[in-house]
């Protein structure tokens, strides 16, 4: 097989969403703390009306009905996320109540679960699926979804909600580079959630920025260095068209391209230095493990990578800036708002690089080719149209008032092991199409209906 990578995508958000400047003045945080400081614009969040199952099921039923899939044609589904409601059962068996009804029930995957990490995990392994012996030639389906919330406090402006859903095989119009995957995973407590009893998250900021940070700093050497037994001649950033990120917020994003630049300095010779970077001597004798909040280094990397920001890493924010931190589906929304940013002529032949990362930690650098074969190109330009129906639904979302917000989020919080329950959240505000969660009865057995 040849040219395996995703060949059809479908993005979920939730239809509401609260103004990042009005809960800058309901928070009484500066003005501008969240907007320019953070660098997000909207949140997104869901209502008790949705639960992990209802948004996964929601991408992958537009998925299908977009691509008009047949489901026996799919062999692998498989989910990643970190939006815990079952010690055991999985989202995945949940989301083959569409396949039973139709009879197709030999689909193999189940769910993968590490932070933000969990959806690149089940990519992979239905890439590596596909290009493997055990391959039937059917199709995969990949889903990644989360509903990020935290409680009050600085954290909660860094969430959001939604799902992506991707459609996996060979001759695809976005092609995953075979054997220069690089990897860094370790142990932190820098975000986890060991209270079972709650929806949120622990987390020791700072040392999330330095892990996600250092993350970033192994794997694009480690890429860069695979790279380079391919290609002599690859040149890091500058040999790529583009590099998206998980984004927890778009600030972190600017940053960690002015990182990539700091290390490419770093690796770069004297004369490469004077050459390429001019005017940034005084940081000839840094190191990278010392200089994760050295303010300098920071400001003066942002300054320098400026336009190859806004050339190779902006257009992939869209998403991460209207919706938030989406958790495992975050990285795929940015490959989403990067697709629709540009037309199909303008991405062709184009390669670019794609950061995971997941708290705890999993991290990877990736890279994707579009259209490596120029048949796919009119499966690129079905892809892209139907990415610009959804990314359109952002401006037709609801707007609601941070009190609505935090009353919606202490219903969520107050019943998170209620049960049996009825949901209170509206179901007129919701896009049409949308599953919502019906009840919980008394054995904590979840029942849905599509809007
Ligand atoms: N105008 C403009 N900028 C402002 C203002 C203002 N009025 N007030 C503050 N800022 C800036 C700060 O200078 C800071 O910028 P900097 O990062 O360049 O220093 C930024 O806004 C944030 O302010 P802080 O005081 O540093 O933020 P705080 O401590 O309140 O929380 C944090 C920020 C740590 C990101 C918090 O939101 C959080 O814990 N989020 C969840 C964890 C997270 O997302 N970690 C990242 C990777 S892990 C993951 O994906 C979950």
């Amino acid at each position: 097989v040849q040219n395996v990578g995703i060949l059809a995508m479908e993005l979920y958000f939730p239809s509401q969403y609260v103004d990042q400047v009005d809960l800058e003045k309901f928070d009484e945080v500066g003005t501008g703390k969240y907007t320019i400081g953070l660098g997000q614009s909207k949140m997104g969040f869901c209502s008790d009306r949705e639960d992990i199952n209802s948004i996964c099921m929601t991408a992958l039923h537009r998925l299908i009905e977009k691509n008009n899939i047949n489901l026996h044609d799919i062999g692998r589904l498989e989910v990643g996320t970190e939006t815990i409601i079952d010690k055991s059962k999985s989202v995945k068996t949940f989301l083959m109540t569409l396949f039973a009804k139709e009879g197709a029930t030999d689909i193999e995957g189940i769910d993968s679960t590490n932070a933000c990490y969990g959806g690149t995990a089940a990519l992979f392994n239905s890439i590596n699926w596909v290009e493997s012996s055990s391959w039937d030639g059917r199709k995969a389906i990949v889903v990644a979804g989360d509903i990020a919330v935290y409680g009050k406090g600085p954290a909660r402006p860094t969430g959001g909600a939604g799902a992506v859903a991707m459609l996996i095989g060979p001759d695809a119009p976005l092609v995953f580079d075979c054997g220069v995957r690089a990897s860094y995973m370790t142990h932190a407590y820098d975000f986890y959630k060991p209270d079972l009893a709650s929806e949120f998250p622990y987390v020791d900021g700072k040392l999330s920025i330095k892990c996600y940070l250092s993350a970033l700093d192994n794997c694009y050497n480690l890429f860069c260095k695979k790279m380079r037994k391919e290609n002599p001649d690859f040149k890091g950033l500058l040999s790529l068209d583009g590099m998206l990120f998980h984004s927890p917020y778009c600030k972190l994003v600017q940053k960690s391209l002015g990182r990539v630049c700091f290390n490419d300095f770093l690796n770069a010779s004297s004369a490469e230095r004077e050459k390429q970077f001019p005017g940034l001597s005084q940081f000839d004798n840094h190191k990278r493990e010392e200089t994760y909040f050295d303010r300098d280094v920071e400001k003066a990397f942002m300054v320098y990578s400026e336009k190859l920001f806004n050339e190779k890493t902006k257009p992939s924010l869209h998403v991460a800036k209207n919706v938030g931190n989406m958790y495992t589906p975050s990285l795929y929304g940015g490959l989403v708002s990067y697709l629709v940013s540009k037309s199909p002529d303008q991405l062709i032949g184009k390669k670019f690089a794609l950061f995971s990362y997941g708290s705890g930690l999993a991290s990877t650098m990736y890279s994707i080719n579009i259209c490596k074969d120029m048949s796919a190109g009119s499966k690129l330009e079905t892809l892209i149209n139907s990415l610009n129906d959804t990314v359109a639904m952002l401006e037709k979302r609801q707007c609601v008032d941070p009190q609505v917000f935090s009353d919606l989020m202490d219903v969520r919080t107050q019943n998170y092991h209620t049960a049996p329950y009825e949901p209170s959240g509206s179901i007129d505000v919701l896009f049409p199409g949308t599953y919502y969660l019906v009840r919980i009865d008394e054995q904590r057995r979840r029942t849905y209906e599509r809007k």
